[in-house]
């Protein structure tokens, strides 16, 4: 094997995996490459096989039909103790009657790591986590947040090319998760471990993935990069999960024009994946209209009454109604240099057909 070809291989492959439990279907045709060492976050809904496909990595279930290979191997017959994994669990458990570092040390113990060699590895990782002032502290002693760190240093420590994390940060308040978030960042840089990330949180997502995992009912939807993800939607069920979206429903009546109902035409530049003559969905991202044209002077436009106005700070939320009755919710940031249409004023809506995405209704 080359160089390059080493840098391509994925660190887990899935390919055709279905997982039942009796007559549940929770996974089906699950077709996933995972690279070394990114951070790869599992998206959606309750319920859409977040967790199952975690277990089915980490050796807890095993697939009902597909297979699963980790470093090139198949690891059908591998129980969880011998794979390159470990996994933090939705509610961690940590054990109370050990301090930090006894709680750390416990799974180098139980392998029978020499003593001196797990001083010196649990003492690097309590580091990298900044927690090695409180090492001798019990887990009551501990904050959330310290007590996720503690979680997360006894996975790691483990050296495992493939952390699990399940929601790891689901029961700390929002403060301490961005404050969190930063963190897994770094100690995500500080390992070089892959971090497959399952999270209900789309900011969450959008902030520590290279690549994000959408998925729906037991199936992925789509998986790609978040920036590509949230301009680049494949269906009306990622367009809508992602951010918030205007969607107009009407009819492809060109080959890159889709017609409301009563009339109002959005011409889109992107790639469309239907026929002329079917109905589809336009979305348009509320930042994405403006109340000014664009210095290319390309944008489409409406006059639109203004029916609703909120601000929040910088930006402004508008809700308008254009002469036909389509409503739509824009977002603009205010500059003090233009002024704003108020409550009730007619005003011009632009937009660029870069910005609009049309989805099937399928
Ligand atoms: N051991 C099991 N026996 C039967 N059904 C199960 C079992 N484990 C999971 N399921 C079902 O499989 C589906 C997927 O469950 P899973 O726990 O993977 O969802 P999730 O995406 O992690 O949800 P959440 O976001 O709520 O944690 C659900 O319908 C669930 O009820
Ligand atoms: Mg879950």
């Amino acid at each position: 094997m080359n160089a390059s070809a080493k840098i391509a291989a994925p660190i887990i492959d899935i390919s055709g995996g279905r997982k039942s439990f009796g007559a549940v279907d929770a996974l089906t045709n699950i077709n996933l490459s995972i690279r070394d060492g990114e951070i790869l976050t599992l998206l959606g809904p309750s319920g859409c096989g977040k967790t199952t496909l975690m277990r089915l990595i980490a050796g807890f279930e095993s697939l009902s039909a597909g297979s699963l290979k980790i470093d090139g191997k198949d690891v059908a017959n591998l129980p969880p103790e011998q794979r390159p994994v470990n996994m933090v669990f939705q509610r961690y458990a940590l054990f109370p009657h050990l301090d930090v570092f006894e709680n750390v040390a416990f799974g180098l113990k139980v392998k029978g790591v020499e003593k001196s060699e797990i001083k010196q590895r649990v003492s690097a990782m309590l580091k990298i986590v900044q927690l090695e002032a409180l090492s001798g502290r019990y887990i009551h002693e501990l904050s959330g947040g310290q007590c996720q760190r503690v979680a997360l240093a006894r996975a790691l420590v483990n050296r495992p090319r493939v952390l699990l994390l399940d929601e790891p940060l689901a029961a700390l308040d929002l403060k301490i998760r961005q404050h969190m978030l930063v963190e897994m960042k770094r100690i995500h840089a500080e390992t070089g471990a892959t971090f497959i990330y399952v999270t209900h949180d789309q900011d969450e997502a959008m902030i520590l993935s290279d690549r994000v995992v959408l998925m729906e009912r037991g199936r992925i939807v789509q998986v790609d990069r978040p920036e590509d993800m949230y301009a680049r939607p494949q269906n009306l069920f990622a367009a809508k999960f992602l951010g918030e979206t205007n969607i107009f429903e009407g009819t492809l009546v060109d080959k890159d024009t889709v017609e409301t109902a009563s009339g109002q035409r959005f011409k889109s530049a992107l790639d469309i994946k239907a026929n002329k003559g079917e109905r589809v969905f336009a979305s348009i991202r509320p930042e994405l209209f403006s109340f000014q044209a664009s210095a290319q002077g390309a944008s489409q436009s409406a006059a639109v009454t203004i029916c609703d106005v909120t601000f929040i700070g910088s930006r402004s939320f508008y809700e308008v109604a254009f002469n036909d009755g389509t409503r739509a919710r824009l977002q603009v940031q205010r500059n003090g240099r233009s002024p704003l249409p108020a409550i009730s004023e007619n005003a011009q809506v632009f937009w660029e057909a870069e910005n609009v995405v049309v989805l099937p209704s399928a």
